[in-house]
Parts: structure tokens; sequence; C-alpha cells
């Protein structure tokens, strides 16, 4: 089955070009002539969306070229009698067509362009000559100098496209590539939009404070902000790197002490989006996981003032993680509940059902829980849960001021309070904790360790 996009009228003009007779022009410049140096390549960015894109061959070549060509929008059919199962999976999702057999001379006939990635020569040849004669640009992954067409060596940042080729080297232009990006993302180059940016809000997850764990997306709203309203736990070194023009508001909300109400950060978002500014809203961890992230969204809704979210790694998964505790594992547990441990059990304003999950075999994560740990500990102790149960209390984790103890049910309040453990803190409670210990080969002392 050949692709079948039907071509519009820019597709007549090449029609048009494809009956004119064979003349000196192609005679001269034979596909077996072309130069093989990239002073000859003349740089474009093909629009391939909505146009019909074929591959022939289902492997590695195919697996790594077919995502950039989705991503373009092109309609992708791949044609091979096998592939690899990760393109099987996209054919299964409906992203692209797959005719499940050898090339036939005829599978270009819709094709804008076109890439020869089998592992046989003489079927990537004939699918170069079919691509040649009907002028459609086609890449053949084992003969550079065969093809009309080079992929460059490309990378994107904040809206920008680099595609680098260097004299037939992939390995240096792949170089240069990740050099420009890295220096995009670092900001040693800089790429400054000259085109207005819509006014609004970004909900920025920031992750659990190590700067290296804030997504692509979150850093890329920090690169465009006008204002910044930082919390406590949003990763500090990266208001560092903030360019002097950006406003930096902090909307610290320290246990017990100064603390910007919710109300006065609602109002601030709209004042400063309304006035014509790119606002970030900078959190730790998920804005949507214990972090007010969704009154804020209805805020800004209420108001009027566009709001998107980005999504940020959760010190509830990657605090343990970091700590060497994974909060599932096969045969362990097959269930990970993640609580506020903010009101103590039995406290009117509690929403948190303590017998319940006391009752439960697998891991709690207990954020905001420091304070009540006795309470907490004492309260799931006596609905049910095994005294000796494996807790780790993490401290700052992802920072430099990380500290981690291991304790049971039964010790972690007076485990807590001797090591002098103090929020921010995650606790973990559960058989997984004991995975952790026993690879760690600290099993033995679990009730007391500081690891
Ligand atoms: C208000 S909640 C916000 C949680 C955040 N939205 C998230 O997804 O991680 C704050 C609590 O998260 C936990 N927390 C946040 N960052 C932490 C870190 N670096 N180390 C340990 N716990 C952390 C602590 O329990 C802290 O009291």
């Amino acid at each position: 089955m050949p692709a079948t996009v039907p071509r519009g009228a820019p597709v007549r003009v090449l029609g048009r070009r494809r009956q004119r007779p064979a003349g000196s022009y192609r005679q001269s410049m034979q596909a077996t002539d072309l130069p093989h140096s990239d002073s000859a390549v003349y740089p474009l960015g093909l629009r391939l969306a909505g146009r019909a894109v074929v591959v022939v061959g289902g492997g590695q070549v195919a697996q790594r070229r077919i995502p950039g060509l989705l991503a373009a929008g092109a309609r992708v059919t791949v044609v091979s009698p096998w592939l690899r199962p990760a393109l099987e999976g996209r054919v299964a999702l409906g992203e692209m067509a797959w005719v499940a057999r050898g090339y036939r001379s005829g599978d270009l006939a819709q094709a804008w362009y076109a890439l020869a990635a089998t592992d046989d020569p003489s079927v990537n040849a004939a699918v170069a000559d079919e691509a040649e004669q009907h002028r459609v640009f086609c890449a053949r992954a084992d003969d550079a100098s065969r093809s009309t067409a080079w992929t460059p060596a490309s990378g994107r940042h904040d809206g920008v496209t680099i595609a680098v080729h260097a004299d037939c080297d992939p390995r240096r232009a792949a170089t240069v590539r990740d050099g420009v990006v890295e220096a995009l993302r670092t900001g040693d180059l800089a790429a400054p939009r000259h085109r207005r940016r819509d006014p609004g809000v970004v909900l920025v997850g920031g992750g659990p404070g190590d700067p290296e764990l804030i997504t692509l997306a979150g850093r890329r709203a920090l690169a465009e902000a006008d204002v910044v309203i930082a919390d406590r736990l949003a990763p500090a070194a990266l208001l560092e790197e903030l360019p002097p023009h950006v406003e930096v508001i902090d909307a610290a909300k320290l246990p017990r002490g100064r603390s910007a109400t919710q109300a006065e950060i609602n109002r601030l978002l709209v004042e400063h989006a309304r006035a014509g500014n790119r606002v970030v809203r900078l959190k730790g961890g998920d804005p949507f996981v214990f972090g007010r992230g969704f009154e804020e969204v209805l805020a800004c809704a209420e108001a009027g003032v566009p709001c998107t979210v980005v999504p940020g790694v959760t010190s509830a998964i990657s605090v343990p993680e970091l700590a060497g505790v994974p909060v599932t594992h096969r045969g362990v547990t097959h269930e990970m509940t993640v609580v506020s441990g903010h009101l103590p059990p039995g406290h009117p304003h509690s929403l948190v059902e303590w017998p319940a999950l006391a009752r439960l075999r697998g891991t709690l994560v207990l954020l905001m829980a420091v304070e009540n740990l006795a309470a907490i500990a004492a309260a799931l102790v006596g609905h049910g849960r095994a005294a000796d149960t494996p807790v780790a209390v993490i401290h700052a984790g992802s920072t430099a001021s990380e500290r981690r103890v291991l304790a049971t049910l039964s010790t972690v309040a007076e485990v807590v309070e001797r090591e002098g453990i103090a929020a921010p803190a995650t606790v973990v409670i559960g058989d997984v904790v004991a995975v952790a210990a026993t690879a760690a080969g600290v099993s033995a002392a679990l009730s007391t360790a500081r690891v």
C-alpha cells in the first residue's frame, strides 16, 4: 500500500517539471556525479506536515529517523517485511502505516521524501533510483555519496532548530550540535526572542531541589520569564541563573514563620500577568502534589489570565529514589500511597483514614510529616501495622544538605528526634525500605542507622 496523500497545487508544479524531457542539465548532473562535500549542500527546512514520506526498511535507522519525521507531522509509510518492536508499537497506535513486505518499484509514487534504510545495498540503490527518477529527495542510509538529501545532526531548544552538516563527518556534526544546544540551554549562547510574547502565568514544578532535576520545559519557561514567584522549596540555584531584569518575588511559606498567604500569591500572579508579563510560579516538586497548584490555576481562570502547567519531579518519589529506596519493587509491594502528614491522626480537619492506611501492606510515603511522626507511627501501629515495619526518613533530598536515617515504626520518632531531622523531609514506610537497606548492606542496623 503506497502512501496516499494527494498532492496539492505545489505538486502540480512538480508534475510539470517531471514532464520536461531530460535535457543537458540532467545529463550533466546525474546522481553518480553528486559532489560529496558539505560545501555543496543547500540547507533547507522541509515542511512535511501532512505530506507522505516513505521509509524503506524497519531496522535501527528507521527507528532513529521516524520519530523526527512524525514530530514534523509527516504521513509516514514504512515498507519492510519486519519492524523493530518500537516501530510496530507506533503502527499499532496508528501513528504511521506499515506495508509488510519488501520494497517494490512504485512504492514512492506519492512520496515527497524517501529514506532508503534497508541492510541490502541493492534494495537501497533501487529505492534511490526510483526517487531520482521521480525527483523525490532520498536519503540513502548506506551510501551518502548516492543520496540526494543528507540528514543533519539536529537538535532543538526553545523554538530554535539547529541542523549541522560537517563535511560528511557525523560525529563532528553531532559534537557541534551538542555544543550549540548546550550553550543555548545554559544561556552561554543568547537567543532572545524578537517577536512579542504572550503574557500569562506558567506554573512550573521545579523538582526536589537539585537544579538538574527540573524539566526542559520548566527551564525554558524560566528563560522566558519577566517575573518569577518562587516557593521556599523551589530549587534556589535556578534563581541565581536568572538575568538581572527578571523580578524575583519570594513567596516562601516558612513553617511557623513569615509567609505569603495563598490569596496574596494569587493576587500577585494575576496582577503581574495583567501588566503584560510572563510570570513563572516556581514550585518545589510537582505543582499538583500538595502544592496548591490547582488553586492558582483556578485563580488565573477566574481572572481570565492564561495559565499553563509544567509538571515537575515530585519529592514523594524522587527523594526516596535518590536515597536508594524504590517506592515499588516487584514481589514486595503492589501499591504506593502518598499522604500528607501535616495534621496528626484524629485532628478534626484531617481527611486521612489512618486506620485504613494501617491495614495496607504496601509503601506509605509521608510528606510534611516530621512534626507529627510520633503520633502517625503510633496510629499506624495501633491500627495493625507491624511495629518493626522499616522506615526511611530523608531530609532535603537531592540537595547538599541531604540527610537520611533508617528506623522502624516503633523507633522512628525517637531516631528522628535524636538525629535532629527537621522539615523538609520525606518519610517512606514499608518493606521497600528493607529491600534498599539490604542491598546497601545495612539491614542489621535498620533500627538506628544513619546512612
Ligand atoms: C508542601 S509539600 C510540596 C510537595 C511538592 N509539591 C512535591 O511534589 O514534591 C512539601 C513537602 O514535600 C517534601 N519535600 C519537598 N522537597 C523535599 C526534599 N528535597 N527532601 C525531602 N522532602 C521534600 C517534604 O515533606 C515537604 O514538607
